[in-house]
């Protein structure tokens, strides 16, 4: 046990992947916050929407890069652009409304305003801008690079990041299993949900990396709860685990899981008769157990359950704080009722009042409560479950496959957070 962490600097001193030991203070440090802010927030690809959110020319929704607000908006050609809802006058929001349908911004302070790709077209008294023109150099802050990987549209501020696909690796695989299982894509349903949890961003992206196996004490009365009364308790299947690299991971049930939180015949028929027969015609049998629940996190902050259909954006607010902004993901060729069914899974389970999702939001922040202790803060976390256990020889997918309960994407996930708060960023952000 170090006693005394005394700068962001010493990073590397604070994690030790291999060995799985993540010190404490990296859930907790204002310094290390300010340097993830910078170095993984203002540089990864994350999330910033859904194609079927923004179908039409001047559709728009907000999201963040980090704690910076960003406004996603299609494109009189079709074409997809983001940039930063910050107006350059004084920096209010230049657009309050979360989604909606736009020909342009108009900040409400002043009324500069603003076209679809971010260029300032008007503002009021513009004649008393002769000799200071409102160039171009004064327009909205672009991201730098936005793509859609089947419908998932994803943003970074790094023009010399790699392409999203490059960057989501062998990571793609998996995912296509949210994606892609069925012809005609996925689509978004019921709207969003935004809550705050007082714990560091990390613990949700961390449980949705590999924890399948906190089910077995933080969810028993849940999932008691949902079921029949004269039900038997249902036997948890065995799990496995996935670290495809680029810190992204995920965590399976190889039998049935879905059935431990809902009785809801619509929906499982649907899964078994429709989703997996389909689903390993399209993408081969061997991504079939993750259909029956998978956690998934896209570095460094975009989870999603399949089985349960949610996605979500775990959004830093402070080292202290996470906003979660999540959605219900369905097929667009499903029946309407399995779609309403999913929605109805997704809200009773996985939402602000879902049963599952407030063990898990009671444990992260109890998790950062501990955190205001000075002896607490000076501990490590323990991510070592299965270290060093053989990885399966038999897997037929890409990356570091592990049978049984273990914690080995926890150590891919912090593996590349360190390595990215060791690097500086060599880019100075809005140096204008
Ligand atoms: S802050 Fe936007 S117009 Fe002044
Ligand atoms: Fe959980």
């Amino acid at each position: 046990m170090t006693i005394g962490y005394s700068g962001a600097e010493k990073i590397d001193d604070l994690l030790d992947p291999a060995q799985g030991l993540v010190s404490r203070h990296v859930f907790s440090d204002p310094a290390i916050y300010e340097m993830e802010l910078q170095r993984i927030f203002a540089r990864c690809w994350q999330f910033l929407g859904h194609e079927s959110q923004v179908p039409r020319p001047g559709d728009f929704v907000s999201a963040y890069l980090g704690e910076d607000p960003v406004m996603l908006v299609r494109q009189d050609d079709g074409s997809l652009a983001a940039f930063l809802n910050v107006c350059r006058h004084r920096g209010m929001r230049i657009c309050k409304l979360d989604a909606g349908n736009a020909a342009g911004f108009s900040c409400s302070y002043h009324g500069w305003a603003y076209d679809r790709r971010g260029k300032i077209v008007d503002v009021p008294f513009g004649e008393m801008y002769e000799n200071a023109p409102l160039d171009d150099s004064w327009a909205a802050v672009p991201v730098a690079q936005v793509a859609s990987y089947k419908g998932l549209i994803f943003g970074t501020f790094d023009p010399d990041a790699p392409s999203l696909v490059e960057y989501l690796g062998d990571m793609a695989y998996y995912l296509d299993v949210l994606v892609d299982r069925r012809e005609g894509g996925t689509e978004l349903v019921g709207g969003a949900n935004k809550w705050i949890i007082d714990s560091n961003w990390k613990y949700g992206a961390e449980n949705f990396v590999q924890d399948g196996h906190h089910a077995f004490s933080s969810h028993v009365s849940a999932l008691m709860a949902v079921q029949p009364d004269d039900a038997e308790m249902m036997d948890f299947p065995e799990g496995f685990t996935v670290r495809p690299g680029g810190g992204h991971g995920l965590v399976a049930f190889n039998g049935p899981a879905l059935e431990l939180t809902t009785r809801d015949e619509v929906l499982l028929k649907y899964h078994q008769d429709v989703v997996r027969p389909e689903s390993a015609r399209r993408l081969g049998a061997e991504r079939d157990a993750i259909h029956n629940v998978g956690a998934f996190t896209v570095f460094p902050n975009f989870s999603f359950l399949t089985g349960f259909q949610t996605i979500r954006v775990w959004v830093p607010r402070g080292p202290h704080a996470m906003e979660v902004r999540s959605w219900t993901i369905v097929d667009k060729a499903a029946p309407q009722e399995v779609k309403d069914a999913q929605l109805r899974l997704v809200r009773t389970t996985f939402s602000p009042s879902g049963l599952l999702e407030q063990d898990d939001g009671e444990n992260w922040s109890m998790c950062q409560d501990t955190l205001r202790g000075y002896v607490s803060r000076q501990l490590s976390s323990n991510v070592r479950m299965g270290l060093g256990a053989p990885l399966d020889a038999d897997a037929k997918g890409p990356g570091r496959v592990m049978q049984g309960w273990n914690e080995e994407p926890g150590r891919g996930f912090f593996e590349r957070y360190r390595q990215l708060m060791s690097e500086p960023t060599s880019r100075v952000w809005l140096d204008k």
